[in-house]
């Protein structure tokens, strides 16, 4: 299959299929460098200003500078999305990497960071997601512990989710949930979890281990406007067996309801009424406050 779209590398922009990196990257080769992912409403990025923030944060914690600020970057996501061609929405990923340098450690030997910028049409959630919701699976494998590769950081390196997601695929699941090494339920292999009990909304706290997802963060924002309570909590395995809905959140995956976790069925064993209220509040938002910034533009 050819690849689609359009991507930015240091200031060059061409077809996907023709996109390269130097070997001596860092990013390449110890996997030294940070991403984002957004989706587009309307063609418009969304929270932008959040992901850029998260971009700055995840940087920092790897001593990566961010040689640009964000408008600009925003000029070269707006170039790369007009070179990709005709699309209904976007799909656009950021990657900042430690650059090209000499076989070592020494951030000294990467004096330019690299920044590509990959920019394809968005596959949508399919409408049976909504519908029938998934099945994930609690895999074995552990989230990375916060003292070696801390998940909060979203970092290239990806070998622990790229591993979880392996077993799921394995048991035909969709998404993989992981533990952290205390045993509690910490996050997905590309999204954050949440379950509902008894009316309420619950995920594990950033102590578990995870990233702070741009999704689960405003989905607390939501869930305040509809008047549902959403609160972190320590979350265990066993917990499962009490919740009456679960889903799980990501740029690309909105709120995607959760209706097996291998072979427990969650409530009914349909999408939960909490979850969908939340998403279709999601998407309103999404499109309304997107179809605005559209017109201002
Ligand atoms: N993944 N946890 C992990 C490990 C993730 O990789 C992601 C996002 C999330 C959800 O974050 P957000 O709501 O900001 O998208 C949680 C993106 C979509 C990706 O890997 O492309």
């Amino acid at each position: 299959m050819p690849l689609r779209g359009a991507v930015y590398v240091n200031g060059t922009i061409t077809p996907a299929q023709q996109a390269v990196i130097p070997v001596y990257d860092h990013g390449f080769l110890y996997g030294e460098g940070v991403y984002e992912t957004l989706r587009t409403y309307n063609m418009v990025p969304f929270l932008y200003d959040r992901h850029v923030r998260r971009l700055r944060a995840s940087a920092e914690r790897i001593q990566l500078d961010v040689p640009f600020d964000n408008e600009t970057l925003a000029s070269w996501i707006q170039d790369t999305v007009v070179a990709a061609g005709e699309m209904r929405e976007g799909y656009i990923r950021i990657l900042l990497t430690r650059g090209v340098g000499e076989l070592t450690y020494d951030v000294d030997a990467t004096p330019a960071p690299s920044l590509v910028i990959i920019v394809k049409p968005l596959e949508e959630v399919a409408a049976r997601v909504d519908h029938e919701g998934i099945t994930i699976s609690l895999v074995p494998i552990l989230r990375n512990h916060p003292g070696s590769v801390n998940p909060i950081i979203k970092s290239n390196n990806l070998l622990n989710n790229a591993l979880a997601m392996q077993q799921a695929n394995q048991h035909g699941a969709e998404e993989a949930l992981m533990c952290n090494y205390r045993g509690e339920l910490s996050e997905c292999s590309q999204s954050n979890f949440f379950m509902v009990r008894r009316g309420a909304v619950l995920t594990p706290p950033s102590q578990a281990g995870l990233l702070e997802g741009i999704t689960r963060g405003f989905l607390f924002d939501l869930a305040r406007d509809a008047g549902v309570e959403a609160r972190e909590e320590v979350l265990r395995p066993e917990d499962l067996d009490s919740a009456d809905e679960a889903f799980i959140t990501s740029t690309t995956r909105e709120l995607s309801p959760v209706v097996r976790i291998d072979q427990r069925v969650i409530g009914t064993g349909k999408p939960g009424p909490i979850t969908l209220d939340l998403l279709q509040r999601y998407r309103q938002y999404a499109r309304e406050t997107s179809r605005s910034a559209a017109v201002r533009a």
